[in-house]
């Protein structure tokens, strides 16, 4: 399947990621939407239901490939067989751009189905940097890292892990996926500054812009991507977007219980807004 001529292999505005329950409502009446995420982990398997949706969807729309199951930040051998799939998948697709997250996810033949944080240290740069770099010469091609929420700490650890993210993305030269409700989620627990931790980053490897919601459990904050974006995360995405301009493509992420479709656009409609008063120009979606 390759894409159609007229889709561009390009991400810019505010995507949505792509989840089955909107299949139809998106190829019914194929939305006014710039790209769409791909939580590429769902697939993995040769045919089936998934891809022949993906088939579709891909000749409309721009896609980039999220995945959560590399274990950039393990300590077991990076898993050859899921690397080479994704990689038939990227030569089948095209997406423009492909992320996994700076965590760990597996050990001792055990799956986590959370994104666990890494230590942050000088060693654990340069394991993790050393596994990047051979996803990323695996797949001949450079992939996004993410920053993830966490709600412990390693007391080893003496960077911070805005730092940690800079040292690893410029010791692998790859880029950043910068999960805003992440850092917020991460800073309310941790008690740092979210603000001085985009400060942090280098700005020319900031590639991409997640925005979700997550869920207030009073001692702490659980990132769940289960809610609407909440009033201190747009917050962020403002001073985030007056720091980077608004040219980072920024995505709407919605994990679980998914919404209507219509509840997703109107979450894209606000990033919109938020970025048209930066720019002070109307913004194509
Ligand atoms: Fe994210």
């Amino acid at each position: 399947m390759t894409m159609s001529a007229s889709v561009q292999n390009k991400c810019e505005g505010v995507g949505i990621g792509l989840r089955s329950a909107h299949y139809q409502d998106i190829l019914g009446s194929l939305p006014d939407i710039p790209w769409f995420e791909v939580l590429i982990d769902n697939y993995m398997n040769e045919g089936g239901y998934p891809l022949y949706y993906l088939d579709q969807i891909s000749q409309h729309y721009p896609l980039s490939f999220h995945s959560v199951g590399l274990s950039l930040g393990g300590m077991e051998a990076l898993e050859q067989t899921s690397i080479a799939r994704l990689k038939s998948l990227i030569d089948r697709y095209q997406p423009a751009l492909v992320s996994d997250h700076l965590c760990w996810t597996a050990h001792a033949g055990l799956h986590s189905h959370d994104l666990l944080p890494m230590p942050y240290t000088a060693e654990a740069v340069r394991h993790v940097a050393a596994r990047i770099d051979q996803v990323q010469n695996a797949l001949g091609r450079r992939i996004l890292v993410e920053n993830v929420s966490s709600y412990m700490q390693y007391q080893c650890s003496d960077l911070s892990e805005a730092q940690f993210f800079a040292e690893v993305v410029e010791s692998a030269d790859c880029d950043i996926l910068c999960d805003l409700n992440n850092i917020y989620v991460s800073a309310s627990n941790h008690d740092f500054d979210a603000m001085r931790y985009l400060e942090q980053l280098p700005v020319s490897r900031i590639r991409e812009l997640h925005l979700a919601g997550y869920e207030d459990q009073g001692r702490y904050l659980l990132d769940t991507h289960g809610e609407a974006v909440h009033a201190p995360v747009w917050a962020l995405y403002e001073q985030a977007l007056q720091r980077w301009g608004d040219t980072v493509p920024t995505l709407i992420e919605w994990d679980n219980n998914i919404p209507a479709f219509s509840v997703l656009l109107a979450e894209r409609d606000k990033a919109l807004q938020i970025s048209r008063r930066i720019s002070g120009d109307p913004v194509c979606a």
